[in-house]
């Protein structure tokens, strides 16, 4: 048993670490960077990222999440109904919750708000975009701006669930 945690403790944090790292990085540098660059290289500096972040993430965040649980299962199996009697099953469950919900907004929202900009893109390459094209296209880039502050939040909350919880 020992063995398998260990195994699963060390997927956890390098995936965890992999994920949660790159959220920040996109978050605090890449993006406000890119965005001051102007749309002439953020779009295509980001087309070309995307097929490549976007499984790599998703694979991190399914690992994150079944190592997680199955952390939680083993180490407090026998005495589940009392997990929320203590601080660290709370820390557990803001850290699934959280999780979760980064999931959504990453994969459920961010991820086909990006298709959709790449498609409008697309439709006017070659020559400048129409008033109403240049609207679409910056409301759809002021809701990828506000899913990744919410995403960046939510990792942080999680972090700061995990690294509290054997202190609690
Ligand atoms: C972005 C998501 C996550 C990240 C970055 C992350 C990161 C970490 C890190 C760095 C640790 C080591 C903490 C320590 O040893 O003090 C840890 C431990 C752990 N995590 Fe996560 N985690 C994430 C999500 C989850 C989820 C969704 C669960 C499921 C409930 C979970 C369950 C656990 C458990 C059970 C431990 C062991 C705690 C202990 O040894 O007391 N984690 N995690």
């Amino acid at each position: 048993m020992t063995s398998l945690i260990l195994v699963l403790r060390i997927l956890h944090i390098v995936f965890g670490v992999f994920w949660a790292g790159t959220i920040i990085f996109s978050t605090l540098i890449l993006e406000p960077r890119l965005k001051r660059l102007g749309p002439g290289i953020q779009n295509p500096v980001m087309k070309a990222l995307m097929p490549v972040m976007t499984p790599w993430m998703m694979l991190s965040s399914v690992i994150v999440l079944l190592t997680g649980v199955a952390m939680t299962l083993i180490m407090r199996w026998g005495t589940l109904n009392l997990l929320l009697a203590t601080a660290w099953g709370w820390a557990m469950l803001v850290g699934f919750v959280t999780t979760l919900a980064a999931m959504v907004i990453d994969f459920g929202v961010m991820a086909p708000t990006g298709m959709q900009i790449e498609k409008l893109a697309k439709s006017f390459e070659g020559r400048a975009p129409t008033p109403d094209e240049a609207r679409r296209l910056a409301g759809l880039n002021a809701r990828i701006e506000t899913l990744s502050r919410m995403d960046f939040v939510l990792i942080l909350l999680t972090v700061g669930s995990m690294a509290a919880a054997r202190y609690l």
